[in-house]
Protein backbone atom coordinates (compact mmCIF):
# COMPACT_ATOMS: atom_id res chain seq x y z
CA UNK A 1 0.00 0.00 0.00
CA UNK A 2 1.86 3.56 -0.85
CA UNK A 3 -1.16 5.95 -0.97
CA UNK A 4 -1.01 8.31 2.29
CA UNK A 5 -4.42 8.51 4.23
CA UNK A 6 -5.37 11.13 6.80
CA UNK A 7 -6.63 10.12 9.99
CA UNK A 8 -9.06 11.59 12.35
CA UNK A 9 -7.06 14.36 13.93
CA UNK A 10 -5.97 14.73 10.58
CA UNK A 11 -1.93 13.25 11.51
CA UNK A 12 -0.09 11.37 8.23
CA UNK A 13 -0.82 7.82 8.55
CA UNK A 14 3.31 6.40 8.96
CA UNK A 15 1.58 2.84 7.92
CA UNK A 16 1.33 4.15 4.76
CA UNK A 17 4.41 6.25 4.35
CA UNK A 18 7.79 5.27 2.29
CA UNK A 19 10.44 3.94 4.80
CA UNK A 20 11.81 6.80 6.34
CA UNK A 21 14.89 5.55 7.04
CA UNK A 22 17.38 8.48 8.33
CA UNK A 23 15.52 11.44 9.23
CA UNK A 24 12.45 11.44 10.90
CA UNK A 25 9.73 14.28 9.78
CA UNK A 26 10.28 16.23 13.00
CA UNK A 27 13.80 15.98 12.35
CA UNK A 28 15.20 13.25 15.04
CA UNK A 29 17.32 10.76 12.99
CA UNK A 30 15.84 7.20 13.25
CA UNK A 31 18.54 3.95 13.35
CA UNK A 32 15.82 1.78 11.86
CA UNK A 33 13.70 1.92 8.71
CA UNK A 34 10.03 3.15 10.61
CA UNK A 35 8.58 0.67 8.05
CA UNK A 36 9.23 -1.81 10.26
CA UNK A 37 6.72 -0.58 12.84
CA UNK A 38 3.67 -1.83 10.79
CA UNK A 39 5.08 -5.08 9.49
CA UNK A 40 4.43 -7.80 11.37
CA UNK A 41 7.17 -8.92 13.73
CA UNK A 42 8.18 -12.20 12.42
CA UNK A 43 6.07 -13.82 9.46
CA UNK A 44 8.55 -16.18 8.63
CA UNK A 45 8.51 -17.95 11.59
CA UNK A 46 4.69 -18.20 11.09
CA UNK A 47 4.96 -21.51 8.92
CA UNK A 48 6.50 -23.57 11.74
CA UNK A 49 4.73 -22.14 14.61
CA UNK A 50 1.31 -23.22 12.66
CA UNK A 51 2.61 -26.54 12.48
CA UNK A 52 3.60 -26.58 16.21
CA UNK A 53 0.08 -25.63 17.02
CA UNK A 54 -1.25 -28.43 15.01
CA UNK A 55 0.72 -31.11 16.07
CA UNK A 56 0.21 -29.77 19.89
CA UNK A 57 -3.50 -29.90 18.77
CA UNK A 58 -3.25 -33.06 17.87
CA UNK A 59 -1.57 -34.61 21.03
CA UNK A 60 -4.10 -32.53 22.74
CA UNK A 61 -7.23 -34.20 21.44
CA UNK A 62 -5.54 -37.03 21.98
CA UNK A 63 -3.98 -37.17 25.44
CA UNK A 64 -6.28 -34.96 26.90
CA UNK A 65 -4.73 -31.57 28.32
CA UNK A 66 -1.26 -32.60 29.12
CA UNK A 67 0.39 -30.77 26.89
CA UNK A 68 -2.22 -27.14 27.00
CA UNK A 69 0.62 -25.06 28.26
CA UNK A 70 2.70 -26.19 25.15
CA UNK A 71 0.11 -25.53 23.22
CA UNK A 72 -0.59 -22.31 24.55
CA UNK A 73 3.12 -21.13 24.45
CA UNK A 74 3.05 -21.91 20.58
CA UNK A 75 -0.50 -19.81 20.07
CA UNK A 76 1.13 -16.65 21.95
CA UNK A 77 4.37 -17.07 20.28
CA UNK A 78 2.16 -16.85 16.75
CA UNK A 79 0.05 -14.32 18.10
CA UNK A 80 3.75 -12.24 18.97
CA UNK A 81 4.63 -13.60 15.12
CA UNK A 82 1.63 -12.03 13.24
CA UNK A 83 1.13 -8.44 15.16
CA UNK A 84 3.02 -5.36 14.36
CA UNK A 85 5.03 -3.53 16.51
CA UNK A 86 2.51 -1.29 16.24
CA UNK A 87 -0.18 -3.42 17.50
CA UNK A 88 2.04 -4.75 20.23
CA UNK A 89 3.13 -1.32 21.21
CA UNK A 90 -0.88 0.19 21.38
CA UNK A 91 -1.71 -3.75 22.86
CA UNK A 92 0.97 -2.74 26.13
CA UNK A 93 -0.32 0.58 26.23
CA UNK A 94 -3.76 0.56 25.88
CA UNK A 95 -5.62 -2.62 27.09
CA UNK A 96 -4.09 -3.76 29.68
CA UNK A 97 -4.26 -0.76 31.60
CA UNK A 98 -8.14 -0.36 30.26
CA UNK A 99 -9.48 -4.03 30.34
CA UNK A 100 -8.38 -3.99 34.17
CA UNK A 101 -10.52 -1.05 35.15
CA UNK A 102 -13.24 -2.48 33.32
CA UNK A 103 -13.02 -5.73 35.09
CA UNK A 104 -12.34 -4.34 38.71
CA UNK A 105 -15.52 -2.00 38.16
CA UNK A 106 -17.37 -4.93 37.22
CA UNK A 107 -16.59 -6.67 40.30
CA UNK A 108 -17.42 -4.09 42.45
CA UNK A 109 -20.74 -3.63 40.73
CA UNK A 110 -21.28 -7.30 41.08
CA UNK A 111 -21.95 -7.71 37.01
CA UNK A 112 -20.01 -10.68 36.83
CA UNK A 113 -22.37 -12.59 38.88
CA UNK A 114 -25.64 -11.31 37.64
CA UNK A 115 -23.83 -12.02 34.14
CA UNK A 116 -23.43 -15.52 35.60
CA UNK A 117 -26.56 -16.09 37.25
CA UNK A 118 -27.45 -18.39 34.77
CA UNK A 119 -26.30 -19.71 31.16
CA UNK A 120 -28.98 -17.42 29.28
CA UNK A 121 -27.55 -14.34 27.11
CA UNK A 122 -28.03 -11.19 28.78
CA UNK A 123 -28.82 -7.71 27.48
CA UNK A 124 -26.69 -4.49 28.26
CA UNK A 125 -30.67 -3.39 29.68
CA UNK A 126 -31.05 -6.22 31.83
CA UNK A 127 -27.70 -6.11 33.42
CA UNK A 128 -28.14 -2.69 33.83
CA UNK A 129 -31.27 -3.39 36.25
CA UNK A 130 -29.80 -5.59 38.14
CA UNK A 131 -26.83 -3.96 38.93
CA UNK A 132 -28.19 -0.24 38.94
CA UNK A 133 -25.68 0.76 36.91
CA UNK A 134 -26.76 3.84 34.44
CA UNK A 135 -27.20 1.45 30.89
CA UNK A 136 -25.33 3.60 28.38
CA UNK A 137 -22.49 3.68 30.78
CA UNK A 138 -22.71 -0.33 31.39
CA UNK A 139 -22.97 -0.72 27.62
CA UNK A 140 -19.68 0.68 26.92
CA UNK A 141 -17.87 -0.98 29.73
CA UNK A 142 -19.30 -4.99 28.43
CA UNK A 143 -18.55 -3.69 24.92
CA UNK A 144 -14.71 -3.16 25.87
CA UNK A 145 -15.19 -6.86 28.42
CA UNK A 146 -16.29 -8.38 25.05
CA UNK A 147 -13.80 -6.88 22.67
CA UNK A 148 -10.86 -8.08 25.55
CA UNK A 149 -12.57 -11.64 25.62
CA UNK A 150 -13.51 -11.07 29.41
CA UNK A 151 -17.22 -12.52 28.31
CA UNK A 152 -18.69 -13.63 25.36
CA UNK A 153 -20.98 -11.09 23.04
CA UNK A 154 -23.55 -13.10 21.54
CA UNK A 155 -25.42 -10.05 19.51
CA UNK A 156 -26.00 -6.41 19.79
CA UNK A 157 -25.34 -5.49 23.33
CA UNK A 158 -26.40 -8.93 24.44
CA UNK A 159 -23.55 -11.20 26.35
CA UNK A 160 -22.86 -14.55 27.82
CA UNK A 161 -20.46 -15.21 30.92
CA UNK A 162 -16.84 -17.06 30.17
CA UNK A 163 -15.46 -19.14 32.31
CA UNK A 164 -12.98 -16.62 33.04
CA UNK A 165 -15.78 -14.04 34.58
CA UNK A 166 -17.29 -16.36 36.44
CA UNK A 167 -14.21 -17.13 38.23
CA UNK A 168 -14.40 -13.36 39.03
CA UNK A 169 -16.92 -14.20 41.10
CA UNK A 170 -15.05 -15.99 43.61
CA UNK A 171 -13.74 -13.80 45.81
CA UNK A 172 -10.52 -15.27 46.02
CA UNK A 173 -9.43 -14.68 42.29
CA UNK A 174 -11.59 -11.13 42.30
CA UNK A 175 -9.66 -9.76 44.81
CA UNK A 176 -6.24 -9.44 42.48
CA UNK A 177 -8.12 -6.33 41.19
CA UNK A 178 -7.94 -3.96 43.99
CA UNK A 179 -4.98 -5.47 45.51
CA UNK A 180 -2.84 -4.35 42.69
CA UNK A 181 -4.47 -0.57 42.83
CA UNK A 182 -4.45 -1.19 46.71
CA UNK A 183 -0.54 -2.06 47.20
CA UNK A 184 1.16 -2.87 43.49
CA UNK A 185 0.60 -1.11 40.29
CA UNK A 186 1.00 2.27 41.29
CA UNK A 187 4.72 1.29 42.73
CA UNK A 188 5.34 -0.84 39.70
CA UNK A 189 4.42 2.31 37.46
CA UNK A 190 7.05 4.66 39.21
CA UNK A 191 10.06 2.43 38.25
CA UNK A 192 11.24 3.70 35.50
CA UNK A 193 11.36 7.07 37.55
CA UNK A 194 13.08 5.55 40.18
CA UNK A 195 15.48 4.31 37.87
CA UNK A 196 16.40 7.12 36.21
CA UNK A 197 16.75 8.77 39.21
CA UNK A 198 19.08 6.11 40.32
CA UNK A 199 21.48 5.63 37.76
CA UNK A 200 19.94 2.59 36.43
CA UNK A 201 21.18 -0.19 39.06
CA UNK A 202 18.86 -2.52 41.01
CA UNK A 203 17.43 -1.26 44.03
CA UNK A 204 18.86 -2.43 47.44
CA UNK A 205 16.24 -1.14 50.32
CA UNK A 206 12.89 -1.90 50.69
CA UNK A 207 12.47 1.37 51.69
CA UNK A 208 13.80 3.03 49.13
CA UNK A 209 12.56 1.91 45.95
CA UNK A 210 9.67 2.63 43.08
CA UNK A 211 7.49 1.63 45.67
CA UNK A 212 7.12 4.83 48.08
CA UNK A 213 7.10 7.01 45.36
CA UNK A 214 4.16 5.47 44.15
CA UNK A 215 1.85 5.26 47.16
CA UNK A 216 4.00 8.22 48.75
CA UNK A 217 5.01 6.43 51.55
CA UNK A 218 8.04 6.36 53.94
CA UNK A 219 6.69 2.53 54.88
CA UNK A 220 8.00 -0.76 53.74
CA UNK A 221 5.15 -2.94 51.47
CA UNK A 222 4.40 -4.68 54.91
CA UNK A 223 4.00 -1.88 57.33
CA UNK A 224 1.97 -0.37 53.93
CA UNK A 225 0.07 -3.36 53.89
CA UNK A 226 -0.86 -3.19 57.34
CA UNK A 227 -2.33 0.51 57.09
CA UNK A 228 -5.91 -0.52 56.38
CA UNK A 229 -7.34 -3.80 57.23
CA UNK A 230 -8.79 -4.97 53.50
CA UNK A 231 -4.58 -4.99 51.92
CA UNK A 232 -3.77 -7.74 54.14
CA UNK A 233 -6.98 -9.75 53.30
CA UNK A 234 -7.10 -9.31 49.70
CA UNK A 235 -3.15 -9.61 49.05
CA UNK A 236 -3.39 -12.97 50.67
CA UNK A 237 -6.03 -14.33 48.69
CA UNK A 238 -4.58 -12.87 45.66
CA UNK A 239 -1.30 -14.91 46.87
CA UNK A 240 -3.95 -18.21 47.60
CA UNK A 241 -5.24 -17.62 44.18
CA UNK A 242 -1.85 -17.23 42.32
CA UNK A 243 -0.94 -20.44 43.56
CA UNK A 244 -3.73 -22.50 42.36
CA UNK A 245 -3.91 -25.16 39.52
CA UNK A 246 0.12 -25.38 39.52
CA UNK A 247 1.85 -28.77 40.58
CA UNK A 248 2.70 -28.22 44.87
CA UNK A 249 6.30 -28.99 45.88
CA UNK A 250 4.50 -32.22 48.43
CA UNK A 251 2.38 -33.63 45.25
CA UNK A 252 3.51 -37.29 44.45
CA UNK A 253 6.43 -36.48 41.87
CA UNK A 254 7.83 -33.25 42.86
CA UNK A 255 9.75 -33.59 46.20
CA UNK A 256 9.90 -37.49 47.77
CA UNK A 257 8.17 -36.28 51.63
CA UNK A 258 8.60 -39.46 52.70
CA UNK A 259 12.39 -39.72 51.79
CA UNK A 260 13.59 -37.00 53.00
CA UNK A 261 11.35 -35.18 55.37
CA UNK A 262 9.48 -38.60 57.26
CA UNK A 263 12.49 -40.92 57.05
CA UNK A 264 14.46 -40.82 60.26
CA UNK A 265 12.24 -38.31 61.71
CA UNK A 266 12.64 -37.40 66.04
CA UNK A 267 8.55 -37.58 66.85
CA UNK A 268 9.47 -35.48 69.70
CA UNK A 269 10.70 -32.53 67.28
CA UNK A 270 8.53 -30.31 65.71
CA UNK A 271 7.89 -31.47 62.05
CA UNK A 272 7.46 -28.44 59.66
CA UNK A 273 7.96 -25.14 60.66
CA UNK A 274 5.61 -22.67 58.24
CA UNK A 275 7.89 -19.37 58.05
CA UNK A 276 5.79 -16.15 57.03
CA UNK A 277 3.16 -19.25 56.46
CA UNK A 278 0.36 -16.42 56.04
CA UNK A 279 -2.59 -17.93 56.78
CA UNK A 280 -1.89 -21.26 56.65
CA UNK A 281 -2.67 -22.90 53.51
CA UNK A 282 0.73 -24.60 52.60
CA UNK A 283 0.46 -26.23 55.54
CA UNK A 284 -3.36 -27.16 55.34
CA UNK A 285 -2.56 -29.09 52.22
CA UNK A 286 0.18 -30.57 53.37
CA UNK A 287 -2.24 -32.25 56.36
CA UNK A 288 -4.74 -32.76 53.94
CA UNK A 289 -2.31 -34.39 51.55
CA UNK A 290 0.12 -36.41 53.47
CA UNK A 291 -2.47 -37.63 56.48
CA UNK A 292 -0.15 -40.42 57.01
CA UNK A 293 2.60 -37.90 58.38
CA UNK A 294 1.98 -37.48 62.02
CA UNK A 295 4.00 -34.86 64.10
CA UNK A 296 3.68 -31.44 65.22
CA UNK A 297 3.12 -28.42 62.14
CA UNK A 298 3.77 -25.02 63.45
CA UNK A 299 2.72 -21.59 61.75
CA UNK A 300 4.59 -18.72 62.31
CA UNK A 301 3.92 -14.99 60.60
CA UNK A 302 3.72 -10.86 61.76
CA UNK A 303 1.14 -10.71 64.78
CA UNK A 304 -2.33 -9.53 62.33
CA UNK A 305 -2.00 -12.14 60.00
CA UNK A 306 -1.44 -14.62 63.00
CA UNK A 307 -5.05 -13.17 64.13
CA UNK A 308 -6.99 -13.83 60.90
CA UNK A 309 -5.11 -17.04 60.73
CA UNK A 310 -5.78 -18.26 63.91
CA UNK A 311 -9.71 -18.25 62.82
CA UNK A 312 -8.97 -20.56 59.50
CA UNK A 313 -6.86 -23.03 60.47
CA UNK A 314 -7.57 -26.28 62.24
CA UNK A 315 -6.26 -27.28 65.79
CA UNK A 316 -3.48 -29.76 64.90
CA UNK A 317 -1.62 -26.34 63.19
CA UNK A 318 -0.22 -24.58 65.79
CA UNK A 319 0.18 -20.72 65.24
CA UNK A 320 2.57 -18.51 66.63
CA UNK A 321 3.34 -14.80 66.07
CA UNK A 322 7.18 -14.52 65.01
CA UNK A 323 9.10 -11.76 63.69
CA UNK A 324 11.59 -13.97 61.08
CA UNK A 325 14.65 -11.03 61.81
CA UNK A 326 14.56 -12.33 65.52
CA UNK A 327 15.95 -15.20 66.97
CA UNK A 328 14.33 -18.50 65.53
CA UNK A 329 12.35 -19.64 68.78
CA UNK A 330 11.41 -23.27 67.62
CA UNK A 331 14.94 -25.18 67.68
CA UNK A 332 15.54 -28.33 66.17
CA UNK A 333 12.41 -29.04 63.60
CA UNK A 334 13.00 -31.57 61.06
CA UNK A 335 12.64 -28.42 58.29
CA UNK A 336 11.73 -24.54 58.36
CA UNK A 337 9.75 -24.33 55.51
CA UNK A 338 9.65 -20.77 53.44
CA UNK A 339 6.83 -20.39 50.53
CA UNK A 340 7.02 -16.96 48.59
CA UNK A 341 9.52 -15.36 51.39
CA UNK A 342 13.04 -14.52 50.60
CA UNK A 343 12.06 -13.06 47.07
CA UNK A 344 10.42 -10.19 49.53
CA UNK A 345 13.64 -9.40 50.70
CA UNK A 346 17.07 -8.01 49.36
CA UNK A 347 20.53 -10.30 49.64
CA UNK A 348 21.59 -8.64 53.24
CA UNK A 349 17.91 -9.61 54.62
CA UNK A 350 17.91 -12.99 53.44
CA UNK A 351 20.94 -13.27 54.74
CA UNK A 352 19.54 -12.62 58.20
CA UNK A 353 16.53 -14.88 57.98
CA UNK A 354 18.56 -17.47 57.10
CA UNK A 355 21.10 -17.08 59.88
CA UNK A 356 18.17 -17.05 62.33
CA UNK A 357 17.03 -19.95 61.06
CA UNK A 358 20.69 -22.03 60.60
CA UNK A 359 21.20 -20.92 64.29
CA UNK A 360 17.87 -22.85 65.41
CA UNK A 361 18.56 -26.13 63.12
CA UNK A 362 20.15 -29.70 64.68
CA UNK A 363 23.15 -30.47 62.76
CA UNK A 364 22.45 -33.39 60.27
CA UNK A 365 18.97 -33.28 61.37
CA UNK A 366 17.34 -29.74 60.73
CA UNK A 367 16.62 -28.94 57.05
CA UNK A 368 15.11 -25.75 55.17
CA UNK A 369 12.91 -25.82 52.39
CA UNK A 370 12.72 -23.11 50.34
CA UNK A 371 9.77 -23.14 47.97
CA UNK A 372 10.96 -20.15 45.46
CA UNK A 373 11.12 -19.47 41.56
CA UNK A 374 14.67 -20.46 40.29
CA UNK A 375 15.14 -18.33 37.02
CA UNK A 376 16.44 -20.64 34.04
CA UNK A 377 19.15 -19.05 32.17
CA UNK A 378 17.44 -19.25 29.35
CA UNK A 379 13.24 -19.27 28.22
CA UNK A 380 11.87 -18.43 31.71
CA UNK A 381 8.39 -18.03 31.97
CA UNK A 382 7.03 -14.92 31.85
CA UNK A 383 5.07 -15.00 35.26
CA UNK A 384 8.76 -15.56 37.06
CA UNK A 385 9.79 -12.44 35.52
CA UNK A 386 6.90 -10.35 35.87
CA UNK A 387 7.50 -11.29 39.39
CA UNK A 388 10.91 -10.16 39.58
CA UNK A 389 10.07 -6.44 38.03
CA UNK A 390 7.40 -6.27 40.87
CA UNK A 391 10.20 -7.60 43.40
CA UNK A 392 11.79 -5.53 42.21
CA UNK A 393 9.63 -2.65 42.22
CA UNK A 394 8.62 -3.20 45.72
CA UNK A 395 10.63 -4.84 47.80
CA UNK A 396 13.87 -3.92 46.33
CA UNK A 397 14.29 -7.71 45.85
CA UNK A 398 13.87 -9.97 43.41
CA UNK A 399 13.67 -13.15 41.86
CA UNK A 400 16.76 -15.46 41.67
CA UNK A 401 19.00 -17.69 39.35
CA UNK A 402 20.27 -20.89 40.80
CA UNK A 403 23.87 -19.34 41.16
CA UNK A 404 22.22 -16.22 42.97
CA UNK A 405 20.65 -19.27 45.34
CA UNK A 406 23.60 -21.14 45.77
CA UNK A 407 25.33 -17.90 47.06
CA UNK A 408 22.65 -16.55 49.23
CA UNK A 409 22.51 -20.26 50.85
CA UNK A 410 26.47 -20.37 51.67
CA UNK A 411 26.34 -16.52 53.10
CA UNK A 412 24.41 -18.07 55.69
CA UNK A 413 26.51 -21.03 56.52
CA UNK A 414 23.84 -23.30 54.51
CA UNK A 415 24.43 -25.21 51.53
CA UNK A 416 21.81 -26.60 48.46
CA UNK A 417 21.84 -30.42 48.67
CA UNK A 418 18.99 -30.44 46.47
CA UNK A 419 16.87 -28.48 43.58
CA UNK A 420 13.42 -30.15 42.70
CA UNK A 421 11.81 -29.02 40.22
CA UNK A 422 8.56 -29.57 38.40
CA UNK A 423 7.47 -27.72 35.47
CA UNK A 424 8.69 -24.27 33.52
CA UNK A 425 7.15 -21.35 35.83
CA UNK A 426 6.34 -23.29 39.33
CA UNK A 427 8.33 -22.66 42.14
CA UNK A 428 11.11 -24.98 42.75
CA UNK A 429 11.91 -26.96 45.89
CA UNK A 430 15.28 -26.18 47.43
CA UNK A 431 16.30 -27.78 50.23
CA UNK A 432 19.33 -26.45 52.55
CA UNK A 433 21.42 -28.24 55.27
CA UNK A 434 23.82 -26.90 57.04
CA UNK A 435 27.05 -26.23 55.79
C1 LIG B 1 4.50 -13.12 49.99
S1 LIG B 1 3.73 -13.59 51.48
C2 LIG B 1 3.92 -15.34 51.44
C3 LIG B 1 2.97 -16.03 52.34
C4 LIG B 1 2.92 -17.54 52.24
N1 LIG B 1 4.17 -18.15 52.61
C5 LIG B 1 2.49 -17.96 50.86
O1 LIG B 1 3.29 -18.50 50.12
O2 LIG B 1 1.33 -17.72 50.52
C6 LIG B 1 4.92 -13.09 52.67
C7 LIG B 1 4.52 -13.35 54.09
O3 LIG B 1 5.58 -12.92 54.95
C8 LIG B 1 5.00 -12.36 56.10
N2 LIG B 1 6.00 -11.49 56.75
C9 LIG B 1 6.47 -10.30 56.33
N3 LIG B 1 7.38 -9.82 57.17
C10 LIG B 1 7.50 -10.73 58.16
C11 LIG B 1 8.32 -10.82 59.32
N4 LIG B 1 9.20 -9.86 59.63
N5 LIG B 1 8.21 -11.91 60.08
C12 LIG B 1 7.34 -12.91 59.77
N6 LIG B 1 6.53 -12.88 58.69
C13 LIG B 1 6.63 -11.80 57.89
C14 LIG B 1 3.80 -11.62 55.56
O4 LIG B 1 2.88 -11.32 56.58
C15 LIG B 1 3.28 -12.62 54.52
O5 LIG B 1 2.37 -13.53 55.10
Amino acid sequence: MATTSGTLNGAVDVAAQEPTNGIETNGVEHIVDESIAVKPNAINDVPRLLEDIASNGEALARDGAQNRRQLLEAARSLVYALETPRESMIRFCWSQSTVFAAIESSIKLGLFKALSKDDKPKTAAQLAETTGAEPVFLSRILKHLGAMGVINETGPDTYKPTNLAKTLTIQKYADGFPCMNDCISAGIEKLPQWLEKNGYKAPSDGKNCAMQIGFNTDLHFFEFLATNPEYPVRFMNHMAAYHQGRPSWMDAGFYPVQERLVKGLDRDAPLLVDVGGSTGHDLAEFRRKHPEVQGQFILQDLPEVIEKAQTLISPDIKAMEHDFFKEQPVKGARAYFMHSILHDWPDNKCQEILTNLAQAMKPGYSKILINENVIPDTDADWQTTSLDIIMMSLFASQERTERQWHALAESAGLKIVNIFTAEKGVESLIECELA
